[in-house]
């Protein structure tokens, strides 16, 4: 019987796969003493506005500081009110808290983003931006509301129609995301004008270079896409295509594979699909049988915004359709690196056949 570890990620055989491109552009970095911004981060920028569709893109340190400069960018302010999806990662909530503003929690439809309606409806004289999340490589619907839309495209690089919707789009690179770095990363993309402002405001609101004197306009902060990261990100931008690609065989073979009583979170055709998801009915049982033949799958996400702790002064709303998917929602693994036997034993433990 064989239980070799089946994992969700395989970071280091990632990294084998694209070593040396990788491992070039972070020489090249290393040995040029320019660590701050230059070149390799230029070009990043340059590829994610391409892949998105946008005018221009800026690199930051974090998907959670795409999320926060871009609220910034748009005029949110503490007081306001960002109307978000229940089901999602905390950093969408913890951006919108970050900058004293106030998370208004809808509930999402059944392929787990955000219901374009409970935003519309959420919406008041106080409500200042939308976040849709686009969960798991699902395109979410833009709501039909008047005021900025800020994508939260965190698990949506290369998944299309482009996650690029609203005014604009946060990314993630994250190690673990399909276009992940060696640390922590992420990028907004957008118009030239508002990319330009998170830029200076991600550089705390300098507007020109290497103004140390005095600072006009808005006060920002230090948060930018380290050159070595970028180097990294260079180095596996040519497989992303690739492995999209695989991705979606393997989840295709999930999809004809698994055990009749467990399906599928509907996923749309152009999901890059940075997370396969299913719902099951007992999901400690599904997933003691896995852990029992060594292989490891993760909930997403234990429980909605509504019932985090941190989150209990607000308001909320009932969100049962993002409760019930929070009951039962598990992500198998998948990456590139997967192979379609392992596929099938993942089937196979799921149908406890292992
Ligand atoms: C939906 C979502 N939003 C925001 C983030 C935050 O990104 P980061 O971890 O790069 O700060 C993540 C990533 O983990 C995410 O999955």
């Amino acid at each position: 019987m064989n239980h070799e570890p089946i994992r969700p990620v395989d970071l280091a055989a990632r990294h084998l796969q694209a070593q040396e491109e990788v491992e070039a552009h972070v020489l090249e970095v290393l040995r040029s003493g320019h660590y701050i911004g230059g070149t390799k981060v230029a070009k990043a920028e340059s590829l994610v506005a391409e892949w998105l569709g946008t005018e221009d893109a800026v690199g930051v340190a974090s998907g959670t500081d795409a999320l926060i400069l871009s609220l910034q960018a748009v005029g949110v302010q503490a007081g306001d009110e960002v109307i978000l999806p229940a089901l999602t990662f905390f950093a969408t909530a913890g951006a919108v808290c970050a900058l004293g503003a106030v998370p208004v929690v809808v509930d999402v439809l059944d392929d787990g983003t955000m219901n374009p309606n409970a935003a519309k409806a959420a919406q008041t004289s106080q409500t200042r931006a939308v976040i849709p999340v686009h969960l798991f490589g699902n395109i979410a619907q833009r709501p039909n509301v008047d005021v900025p839309v800020i994508d939260d495209a965190a698990q949506a690089i290369g998944s299309t129609p482009s996650p690029a919707t609203g005014q604009l789009t946060a990314v993630s690179t994250y190690p673990t995301k399909t276009w992940g770095a060696a640390g922590d990363g992420g990028f907004v993309a957008g118009s030239v004008e508002l990319v330009q402002r998170v830029r200076s405001l991600g550089n705390h609101g300098i507007t020109g270079p290497h103004q140390h004197g005095r600072v006009q306009g808005w006060v920002g902060r230090n948060s930018r896409l380290d050159a070595l990261q970028a180097a990294v990100l260079l180095g596996h931008a040519a497989y992303l295509t690739g492995r999209i690609a695989r991705r979606k065989q393997l989840a295709a073979r999930y999809d004809a594979h698994l055990p009749a009583h467990i399906s599928p979170l509907p996923r749309q055709i152009g999901s890059a699909v940075h997370q396969y998801v299913v719902r099951v009915g007992n999901r400690d049982e599904a997933l003691r049988s896995m852990q029992s033949v060594n292989i490891h799958a993760s909930v997403y996400y234990p429980c909605t915004l509504v019932n985090q702790p941190a989150l209990s002064q607000y308001p909320h709303r009932p969100t049962p359709v993002a409760e019930a998917l929070c009951q039962s929602l598990l992500a198998l693994p998948i990456h590139a690196g997967l192979t379609d036997s392992d596929v099938d034993r993942v089937c196979a433990a799921l149908a406890g056949r292992s």
